[in-house]
């Protein structure tokens, strides 16, 4: 018999959503993009962070203790929710996206810095409307065993999409954008007090009752 617990509802703050955008151009409609989505949640009533990718080493090149490295953890660990926004470069996510998520393990210690977290997953392009980037950052999403919301924006031809201060304008791509934010709200408040109870998995506990057993067995030998 596998005990399922029972989930508990207890969070009053406001709902912790980390921005994370793939590019370091000056005017980066990814990154505006982002902005914008922060606005549109933070009105909402949620608080949110951002990470700047400038700086941050290739993954692997310096040791974890390095401070952006750091940074990124802290913020990962601190939020209950994140929001993904790359651009679309030949039919893929930049690098600079690729890399942060890379820096991201899914266990440091007892501590999971993306389990059960939700996401929502956004781009920009270029070109015609394109969908290669935010299918990609769904199965990082995926793979970080996150809980990607069904709906997400992808803006075309960004460059028509911006006023020159930077704010989006109204369009029904902005009001997709609206759409995708209180749809990560919504999941948010409902998923962040389940994140134990998702992430305890059978297979790991199995693992961990039979490591007892090995130590405690292992202990009476010697
Ligand atoms: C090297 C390169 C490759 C690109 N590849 C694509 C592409 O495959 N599809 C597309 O629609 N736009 C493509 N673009 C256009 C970018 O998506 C567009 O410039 C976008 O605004 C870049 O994001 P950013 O403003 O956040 O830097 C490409 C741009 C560059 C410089």
């Amino acid at each position: 018999m596998i005990e399922i617990p029972t989930p508990r509802v207890t969070a009053t703050h406001p709902p912790r959503i980390l921005f994370l955008y793939g590019s370091l151009r000056k005017r980066s409609y990814s990154r505006l993009l982002a902005e914008e989505a922060a606005r549109i949640i933070t009105e909402m009533g949620a608080d949110t962070r951002f990470y700047d990718p400038a700086e941050l080493p290739l993954v692997d090149s310096v040791g974890a203790d390095h401070p952006k490295v750091v940074e990124l953890r802290d913020l990962c660990e601190w939020s209950e929710g994140q929001v993904w926004s790359s651009p679309e470069r030949h039919g893929a996510i930049t690098g600079v996206l690729k890399n942060q998520i890379d820096w991201i393990p899914l266990n440091i210690g007892a501590v999971r810095p993306t389990q059960g977290r939700t996401l929502a997953v956004m781009q920009v392009s270029g070109g015609s409307q394109s969908f290669n980037a935010v299918n990609t950052l769904r199965l990082l999403g995926r793979w970080m065993r996150m809980f990607t919301i069904p709906n997400q924006s992808s803006v075309p031809k960004a460059y028509e999409q911006f006023e020159e201060d930077g704010r989006m304008k109204d369009s029904p791509f902005r009001d997709r954008v609206v759409d995708v934010m209180e749809e990560l709200y919504k999941f948010t408040m409902l998923l962040r007090d389940q994140v134990p109870f998702l992430t305890d998995r059978y297979s790991e506990r199995k693992e961990a009752t039979a490591k007892a057993v090995a130590e405690t067995a292992s202990k009476a030998t010697s």
